[in-house]
């Protein structure tokens, strides 16, 4: 297992880099996060825990919740229908970008890590109303990660509510393409909820692990299939950094989904759970810090996949 002196040594190397990237500030609430945090948190299949630097300052999931309810939506309605609603592929655009809904060959979102994929996933949870439906992704995350004190960011929410208004456009074209059904608010409000929940890296650690050990908890309870897990963890190989995807997985090559809150969450299957957290970004809305912090280690243990 890793040593803690060596993670803070790469916390440290790294650091510098939180300098030469932006935090977030299209969404109110998030500019005011330190851009020079930096922390991970790495847990073996063992349960060896090492963390180093910022591990345990909280952020808010953002797109990091997509592949989680992705795997509830999964499991709600199944591979067949989920995967007719939306695509399986790269879009190499922005997270946000929506040229593609018209235009794309698709006629659906590329895939479910971008924004309108991620939108067309939720309407597909069940539940009778948008509170349950957010009831069952809040106790599906508290499970998957271990830790039932999981909560919504209030602030953040409301900011992603009254903001949102280009996922509020991408989820009426969904509506008016005939691929959400139900109420657009309700389907929005849902999402703005997931991507507000507050996390440590040491939580993203802990899903990480539950991926790693495709889809069991460390208790041996199954929570998803195998096939499911395997699902996610391959969305987010091949779109979990968005447009820098590829070369994320030449430089490090491990499945990973970032958020714009500096999370970044990522999987070495079979082996171990990563959380990173530093949220000054690159241009793509992926932690800048984190990146170079992931690179060096998977370098170092020679941990890509491939
Ligand atoms: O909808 C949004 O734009 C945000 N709630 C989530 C975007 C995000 O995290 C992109 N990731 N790097």
């Amino acid at each position: 297992m890793l040593m803690k002196s060596f993670l803070e040594g790469v916390i440290n190397r790294n650091k510098y880099m939180c300098e030469l990237g932006k935090v977030a500030d299209y969404i109110p609430g998030l500019s005011t996060a330190n851009k020079n945090h930096l922390g991970i948190c790495i847990i073996d299949t063992s349960g060896e825990i090492v963390i180093a630097g910022d591990a345990d300052v909280k952020f808010t999931l953002q797109s990091i919740s997509k592949p989680l309810t992705l795997m509830l939506a999964l499991l709600d309605q199944g591979e067949k229908y989920v995967f007719s609603k939306v695509g399986m592929e790269p879009s190499g655009d922005a997270f946000n970008s929506i040229r593609k809904l018209e235009t794309g060959r698709m006629r659906k979102p590329f895939n479910p890590m971008i924004n309108a994929g991620a939108i067309e996933v939720c309407s597909m949870i069940k539940g009778k109303s948008s509170a349950e439906k957010f009831e069952r992704v809040l106790n599906f995350i508290k499970l998957i990660s271990g830790n039932n004190n999981l909560k919504v960011n209030e602030d953040i929410y409301k900011g992603e509510k009254e903001t949102g208004n280009k996922n509020r456009s991408m989820a009426y074209f969904l509506k008016g393409e005939g691929l959400i059904s139900g109420d657009v608010e309700d389907v929005l409000d849902v999402y703005f909820k997931q991507c507000s929940i507050e996390v440590t890296a040491i939580d993203l650690a802990k899903i990480g692990l539950f991926l790693a050990r495709g889809g069991v908890l460390e208790n041996g309870d199954r929570v998803v299939s195998e096939h499911i897990a395997t699902i996610a963890k391959t969305l987010m190989m091949t779109c979990g950094m968005y447009d820098g995807s590829g070369e994320f997985a030449i430089k490090v090559g491990i499945p990973s989904k970032s958020g714009v809150g500096g999370g970044i969450l990522s999987v070495i299957p079979g082996k171990m759970g990563i959380g990173v957290f530093g949220p000054s970004l690159d241009l793509k809305g992926n932690s800048i810090g984190g990146i170079a912090v992931l690179e060096e280690i998977a370098e170092n243990f020679k941990f890509s996949i491939f």
